[in-house]
């Protein structure tokens, strides 16, 4: 046999004998073991190396093209196994920590709107599409947009019923969103038909039916020729969309400075027999018309203001106004 035959076989033999060892390895440690012995600097492939050195020129290129044929198909095989035991103990790591990379991704939370905000956004849509805009004023307000124009002049007994938070001698934060009537009829003529949703405050004490900080959504329409029946027939289209056909209501007289008469309104849920009171109402006082130059002569107005969060409390049954702020995801979540 020549030496390069004899070297080539060897090569054969490197190859079967490494290609079986290697089937049989079982473990990454075992891998890289199987390659310090076959690929290491003094492994058996470096070996036949060294010999082919010693080959006459002519043998070389031959012995030396399958000694490296065998390196790389070696090498390749090798690392392909060694990934492969990586992968397992990676499961194995992550099945001892509990984790299963093979259920579905956790969708995560994109929120929804408070209820509160549901709420007053309904109110508002309903009235809007009675045709009425959207208007918005400031919550700080000014003590003349808040009480003056309104009708309740500086030592109105009115006035303490509002127990208002002043942020200085003639600012306080809004006790209402009536003023934004004030300010859109300052801005345009008659007619005018809008409905303002909008937080207000007051000086309470939180209880069951009290908080510094609620909604309300106030509705303003001054044209010629309005009459109290009119300001009725909107709020039973209101009543029967936002609580249902079944529910009765009724006027009650009562007394807003800004409003002559005025009113409030109740509804009976049609398995009830207590009233609920849902709001404030009345024909705008001729007074307010006249503070931003509206002719009273000429035109009549009527007007009405919602609790927002009462609204909400007989919508879902809640019994405590606190629920709303106390911003309790596991309350919130359910509306
Ligand atoms: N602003 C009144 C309040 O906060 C509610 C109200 C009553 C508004 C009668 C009105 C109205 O527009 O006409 O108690």
């Amino acid at each position: 046999m020549s030496d390069l035959e004899e070297l080539l076989e060897k090569t054969e033999t490197i190859k079967a004998n490494s290609r079986s060892e290697l089937e049989e390895v079982g473990s990454l440690q075992e891998c890289e073991e199987l390659r310090v012995k076959y690929l290491g600097r003094n492994g058996q492939v470096q070996d036949l190396f060294a010999r082919l050195g010693k080959l006459p020129d002519e043998s070389k290129a031959k012995a030396g093209k399958a000694i490296n044929q065998l390196k790389s198909s070696l090498k390749e095989e090798i690392e392909t196994q060694k990934e492969k035991f990586k992968r397992k103990q990676k499961e194995e790591q992550l099945k001892a920590e509990g984790l299963d990379v093979t259920l579905p991704g956790r969708r995560r939370g994109v929120g929804k709107r408070h209820v509160l905000t549901q709420v007053s956004d309904e109110l508002t849509s309903i009235f809007q599409r009675m045709g009425f805009s959207l208007a918005l004023g400031p919550e700080i307000e000014s003590d003349y947009y808040n009480f003056e124009a309104l009708n309740i002049p500086e030592l109105h007994p009115a006035r303490d019923e509002w127990d208002s938070l002043y942020v200085d001698d003639t600012h306080l934060l809004r006790t209402h969103t009536s003023p934004v009537q004030i300010r859109e009829m300052e801005k345009q003529d008659p007619p005018i038909k809008i409905i303002c949703p909008g937080k207000c405050y007051r000086r309470d004490t939180p209880d069951a039916t009290h908080y510094p900080v609620f909604y309300q959504v106030e509705l303003l329409w001054v044209d010629e020729e309005l009459t109290l029946g009119n300001l009725k027939y909107i709020i039973r289209s209101f009543v029967e969309e936002f609580f249902g056909p079944e529910f009765s209501m009724r006027f009650r007289a009562d007394y807003f400075p800004f409003t002559e008469p005025s009113a409030e309104v109740d509804i009976q849920p049609p398995d009830g027999d207590d009233w609920l009171e849902i709001m404030g109402s009345g024909m705008v006082d001729p007074s307010v018309l006249k503070a931003v130059n509206y002719d009273p002569e000429t035109h009549q107005g009527f007007a009405l203001g919602l609790g927002v969060d009462r609204m909400a409390m007989l919508k879902y049954g809640i019994d405590d106004i606190r629920h709303f702020y106390r911003n309790d995801l596991r309350f919130l979540k359910q509306f």
